[in-house]
């Protein structure tokens, strides 16, 4: 029987390490090779190999060492960071899936590429945005990620690859830090309340966007790279929702445990990437088709959230 061996690109990153632990944990570490652009800030169980996703040559000698099966393609430069070089964030972007399609479609590997809610824009269907809908996005990062989706399906029907996608919205774990997106304030938010500091929010209160925990996020991920492939009818990309709120919200389901903590607002160039993007998510397609499920809301993923990050800084000032 092959054997799954699994190749995450951007392994360092926000999703990428959960993802990475995860997987270890489901067929065993030495199974799931991470890569990464930088080394690791700490060493984990399991092989870790330096890979700048623009190197062909470097990931198709990596495949062939560790005769790889899946690549989880999650390198990538996010919106907010994006709009800072647009002409480099769209090399990084394109060029990096090319890679991976390519390598994909020579050794018949099966591949996961994140999309995002950046590939909507301010045309588009804002309440319970639907799975075929207007796509024209503002970012870099929203073209390219339609962009991608238009490869992945292109390389699916013309040469079978078994490329699979969701379209992730803004993800909130305790594990790790987002770099470069327009929906981080979530996570930072949760960190400044701990250490009892006062949270400076570069979007509006109001600002709505859908929202994912962590923990819904890997397991999405995970059930949908492992459902039957003729279940799968969308090669594109797949809607996904958990949850939708505003910075407001978020900081009064905090205040419910930290009474004193404070929020400020100081809306930047973000909030215009912001008001592009949906308020909420409609992700019929996504149950129908692989029995996708969220589990948390607000109210439990701030629970979660809180009682994570204090065990963690107690563990780090012990
Ligand atoms: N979280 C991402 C961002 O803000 C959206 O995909 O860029």
């Amino acid at each position: 029987m092959n054997q799954t061996r699994i190749l995450i690109t951007g392994a360092n990153g926000q999703i990428g390490s959960v993802l990475t632990q995860e997987l270890r944990q489901r067929v065993g570490a030495n199974q799931v090779i991470a890569t990464d652009i930088r080394d690791p800030e700490q060493k984990t169980e399991g092989p870790f190999e330096r890979l700048d996703a623009l190197d062909s040559e470097r990931l198709e000698q990596l495949i062939r060492q560790y005769e790889i099966t899946t690549i989880y393609h999650l390198a990538a430069i996010l919106s907010a960071k994006g709009e800072q070089n647009p002409r480099q964030a769209w090399q990084i972007n394109m060029e990096s899936l090319f890679n991976v399609l390519e390598a994909a479609r020579s050794h018949q590997l099966q591949l996961f590429f994140p999309s995002s809610i950046a590939v909507f824009g301010d045309n588009t269907p804002r309440r319970e945005t639907p799975q075929d809908t207007i796509m024209q996005p503002t970012t870099v990062y929203g073209i390219s990620k339609v962009a991608g989706e238009q490869w992945c399906q292109y390389y699916h029907k013309k040469y079978g690859v078994d490329v699979r996608s969701v379209r992730y919205p803004g993800i909130i774990g305790y594990q790790s830090m987002p770099g470069g997106g327009t929906t981080d304030y979530a996570v930072d938010i949760y960190h400044k309340a701990v250490l009892g500091e006062p949270f400076d929010c570069f979007l509006s209160a109001e600002t709505r966007l859908p929202m994912l925990y962590m923990d819904d996020a890997i397991r999405a991920t995970i059930e949908l790279m492992e459902a039957p492939a003729e279940q799968i009818t969308v090669r594109t990309s797949y809607n996904l929702a958990g949850m939708s709120f505003s910075p407001g919200e978020v900081a009064a389901e905090i205040q419910r445990y930290i009474p004193n903590f404070t929020i400020r607002y100081a809306p930047d160039f973000r909030q215009k990437i912001a008001d592009s993007w949906p308020n909420s998510i409609e992700d019929s397609r996504a149950r129908a088709d692989w029995n996708w499920n969220p589990e948390y809301d607000l109210a439990t993923m701030t629970s979660d959230m809180l009682e994570n990050l204090r065990l963690k800084y107690e563990v780090e000032n012990a």
